[in-house]
Order: structure tokens, then sequence, then C-alpha cells
């Protein structure tokens, strides 16, 4: 293919030489006549492993030159991709208008001529702005609706300064938010040859993706920094305890807990999170990550209720009273905190939860209900139907699949607020609302 790269920095200088050596023909344009002319001169303009040489080799097999002009560059492509600087704006919000201006000069550049030609946005960007922002911004500029002849695409970079090339040529995966199926085709005809999951999705998502991967990674780090600050009074080696931590891959490094929903709670979470705290209180080491775990935690509680409270109606159902599912554990369970907040706001609460309903009768969990939660007892509804029936809104925890087939029997016309993420729920017939998506 013959591809447009605007921005000759880390990213597009990287993808130039790359897409280069892949068979692709590239042509690099920059505002910087000194990035063009050693692209020309076969030097990379970024100093990176392998780059010196890839570019050397591209330039010299006539696939990698540069240029300033942008309409020529558009003029003798296929595809553009973006790769401009987003640095941080004044407001903190990165600033797009980098972004902004070549779509438009991408844009103009295609204004009034037969050729079709995708629009591949690599930059970093907040979700919502391909759609949103950059598209209308382009059909301004082309003088016509895209999906015809202009398609439009966020595609994410996922490489590391220092080991760019293996990373290009290595991907985690090939993520495309294409607003069109050409749009999709084209951006993933760019990386044929490249040996990682293509994944297509719409851009907001592939957008936050891009977000969410950064920060994630910037927690990472912080994570463990702050947990060597904890752990290092008490004679730990965290290097090894870290190396060890993450040979779990079942829950430490996994998808699991990654799932939106609810507060987390339980016996061992919030304790051993307070145990953390604690240590690092005794040794007044800088603890944030753990603080506002907690926090965090409870932010989500407050969610909940702000939902609930959001629908103006009531009386209210909640299934799920122990801290997950196929427990009676009620300890620090959020659903028990949950409930004595609707109380306090004085809704009409019922609860369905025969674990532990059956515990209170077998007399399990009868002590800590009769102690914290006496009057919980008189809320506990044992037929789910009667109590789907007799609900306006139904908060769904958990429930046993009995008690699940009653809410989508009869949940038609209430309010349906889904904490667990069940899909299920979606299309029971009642008005379903997600507190976390
Ligand atoms: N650096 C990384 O490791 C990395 C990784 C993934 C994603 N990203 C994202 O990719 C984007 C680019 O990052 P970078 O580090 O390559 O940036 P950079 O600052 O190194 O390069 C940006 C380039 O864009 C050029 N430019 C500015 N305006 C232009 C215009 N109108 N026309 C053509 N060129 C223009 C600049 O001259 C510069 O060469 C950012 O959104 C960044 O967040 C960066």
């Amino acid at each position: 293919m013959k591809i447009a790269i605007f921005g000759l920095g880390y990213v597009g200088a990287v993808s130039g030489a790359c897409f280069a050596e892949l068979g692709h023909e590239v042509i690099g344009v920059d505002i910087s006549d000194a990035k063009i002319n050693l692209i020309n001169r076969g030097e990379a303009p970024i100093v990176e492993e392998m780059i010196a040489e890839l570019t050397a080799g591209a330039v010299k097999l006539g696939k990698l030159r540069a240029m300033k002009d942008a309409a020529a560059a558009v003029g003798e492509t296929d595809v553009s991709l973006v790769s401009v600087g987003t640095p941080t704006g004044r407001d903190g919000a990165p600033d797009l208008s980098y972004v902004d201006h070549v779509v438009e000069e991408i844009g103009a550049a295609l204004r009034g001529t037969a050729k079709s030609h995708t629009v591949v946005i690599r930059s970093t960007i907040p979700p919502g702005s391909t759609e949103q922002r950059l598209a209308p911004l382009l059909e301004k500029a082309a003088g016509e609706k895209l999906g015809a002849r202009i398609h439009l695409a966020f595609n994410p970079e996922f490489l590391r300064e220092g080991r760019s090339v293996r990373d290009f040529r290595q991907p985690p995966f090939t993520i495309i938010g294409a607003l069109s199926d050409v749009a999709f085709e084209q951006t993933a005809a760019l990386y044929a040859g490249v040996e990682s999951e293509v994944i297509r999705t719409d851009p907001a998502t592939a957008e936050s993706i891009k977000l969410l991967s950064n920060a994630w990674h910037g927690l990472k780090v912080a994570f463990a920094n702050e947990a060597a600050r904890i752990l290092k009074p008490s004679q730990v080696d965290v290097r090894k305890a870290l190396e060890i931590f993450a040979k779990d891959t079942v829950l430490n490094i996994s998808p699991a807990y990654l799932r939106p929903g609810f507060a987390f709670g339980g016996s061992c979470l919030p304790k051993d999170l307070r145990a953390m705290i604690s240590l690092a209180d005794r040794s007044q080491a800088a603890a944030p990550i753990m603080k506002a775990t907690l926090m965090s935690n409870e932010a989500q509680l407050d969610a909940a209720l702000t939902a609930i409270r959001a629908c103006g109606r009531r009386p209210v159902t909640l299934f799920g009273l122990a801290f997950k599912p196929g427990t009676d554990d009620l300890r620090e369970s959020p659903y028990v905190a949950l409930a004595e907040k609707l109380i306090g706001k004085g809704y009409d609460l019922r609860i369905v939860d025969p674990f532990v309903d059956a515990s209170r009768l077998m007399g399990k969990n009868k002590e800590f209900i009769e102690r914290e939660i006496p009057h919980f007892v008189d809320l506990m509804a044992r037929d789910a139907e009667d109590a789907v029936d007799a609900a306006e809104i139904i908060v769904y925890g958990h429930a046993t699949g009995v008690d699940k087939g009653a809410i989508l029997e009869r949940g038609v016309g209430k309010i349906l607020i889904d904490l667990s993420g069940d899909r299920d729920l979606e299309c029971c017939g009642a008005d379903y609302k997600g507190v976390a998506w």
C-alpha cells in the first residue's frame, strides 16, 4: 500500500521505517525541514534500537521518503496515518490542535478529487475524539460525508520507546476502531505480515484502551514502588516478593477482578488493605494507592446509591446480600452497606438471598445477623417472585439461577439496576441500567 505518515516523531519515524520494511511505500510528512532532510538522506530523525539501519535500508530501496507538502503526500497515497503530538494542554487535557490541523489538511487535499482514501489516527486522543471531533472536521474540509470514498479509523499505538521496532513487529494486539468496513479493511491491510490479533471495535473503545493501558502501566509502577516503601521496613526484599507475586497468572496478573460492577468486600480484601495501610503508617511511608483503593471502593457504593436515587421510584428489592454469590458470608459485604444506606434514606426494601436466609435459619450466621444487622431479618424475602412483583426497582447484585429466572420472567416494566454485569438481564424487558456501564 501507499501510506502517508504525518508526524515523524517517535511513532511516525518508527512506523514509517517498519511499514516500509513490510513492503509498503511510505511518504513521511512533517513540518520540520531537519527531519525531512534526515530521512531523505537515509538517516533516522530519532535515536532508537535498529531504526538507523531500517531507515537507511528503506530509503535506499525507494520505499521511504519524506516531504513537507501534505496535499502532494495525500495525492500519492491510499492511507494517511496521523501520528503528530498531542501534548498536555493548559487544562490537563491533551492539546489536539496538531491532529485537527493535519486532519483538515488531509480533508482539503481530498476535496474535489475522485480518490479513495483512509485516514488512520495513531496519535493518542481522548475517547470520542475520532467520531465527534475529527470526523466532522474531515467531512467539512473534504466537503463530503465519510463512508463513500473517504474513511476514518483510530488505531492506537502501543510501542515503548527504546524497543519500539521490536514492539512494532510484535505488538500485544492491533486494535482498529473503524467507522466503516473499508476503514477497518484498509487499516488491517497495513499490518499484513505482523503477527498479532487484530481486534475491531468502535473508535471510542479503541481510544479508551490506549488511555487505560497507560494508566494501568503507571498504576503498576506506582503500586510496585508503594509496595516497596511499605514492606522495606519489614526486611522484605520486595523485588523477590513481586517476582513471585507475578507468577500467579490466575488472580494477580490476569483478567480476574478486571470487571467493572460493584464494590469489593468480604472478609479479606478490605482487611488486608487496612493491614498494608497500618504497616505504612507505622513507618510513615506514603501509601496513597492503598488508601485511595478503599476510597474508590466507597465511591462505587455511592455511585450505586446515586443511580438508585436518580430513578425517583421505590420500593426496592435487592438481590444478593452476602459479599459474593455462593456464600453466606456477610462480613464487610458491600450489599449490606448498600442496604443500610437505602434504609437510611427511608426506602421500603426487600432482600433476596437464599444462602443468607438459610444460614440464618440454620444458625450459621445467626450471631452476626442478630448482633450487627437484626433489622435485616424482617427484610429478607423468601419468595423471589413475590419480591420482584413488589418492587419498582430491582437492584441485582447476585442471585441463584431460579431467582434470576423470576427477574427475567417478571421484571417487565420495572427498573433493573445491574451491579454484576450479567448480560442476560439486558433483555428481560425491564428498564435496564448498569452502574458501571
Ligand atoms: N512516543 C511514544 O512512545 C508513543 C507511544 C504510543 C503513542 N504515542 C502517541 O503518538 C503521538 C505522537 O507521539 P510522538 O512521541 O511520536 O510525538 P513527537 O513529538 O516525537 O512527534 C510529533 C511530530 O509531529 C510533527 N508535527 C507537528 N505538527 C505537524 C503537522 N501539522 N504536520 C506534520 N507533522 C507535524 C512534529 O514536528 C513532530 O516531528 C502522541 O499522541 C503520543 O501520545 C506516543
